[in-house]
């Protein structure tokens, strides 16, 4: 059903006429041009398309409009502050953890809704939360130092 679906995105107030059952990744991508978020399977399987929803790492390509009405939606082009890269952007470039890209910006919300809720994550915390998020490239052993030195960073104040 076509509806007016307001949000917030990356902190700013979005409304919308939409078919509500219209997943959020092609709204992201294809309405709205924020193609950060990533298209894999499309299955709710990669997590390539990861987003958060008022704060919890959610699977864009199966998150219909009508559950985004009156939230909080974060992207990874939302991350950025004042011109700097988020201490996880910097940590994935400085520990090069990644090798096509793809994953990344599904992987960093991921783990950034991790480091929400757990800000001193132990390796078996970031492999347990990281699972279900697919890397091709075989990146993961550079993906945990990356989260591990950010959550260090992040504790220190520093961002
Ligand atoms: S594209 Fe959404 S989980 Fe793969
Ligand atoms: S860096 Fe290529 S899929 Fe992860």
């Amino acid at each position: 059903m076509q509806r007016q679906i307001h949000f917030t995105l990356n902190g700013k107030s979005v409304g919308l006429s939409v078919d509500d059952e219209r997943m959020l990744l092609w709204v992201l991508r294809s309405d709205l041009g924020l193609t950060g978020t990533k298209y894999g399977c499309g299955q709710s399987l990669c997590g390539a398309c990861t987003v958060l929803l008022d704060d919890e790492a959610v699977r864009a390509c199966a998150t219909p409009m009508k559950e985004i009405q009156g939230k909080k939606v974060t992207t990874i082009e939302g991350l950025a502050r004042d011109g700097r890269l988020h201490p996880l952007q910097e940590a994935f470039v400085r520990h090069n953890a990644f090798q096509c890209g793809y994953c990344t910006p599904g992987m960093i919300l991921t783990a950034y809704a991790l480091l929400l809720r757990n800000s001193n994550p132990s390796d078996e915390d970031i492999i347990s939360h990281m699972e279900d998020n697919l890397c091709r490239c075989g990146s993961h052993q550079r993906i945990i130092r990356a989260i591990k030195d950010a959550a260090r960073e992040m504790r220190g104040g520093l961002r």
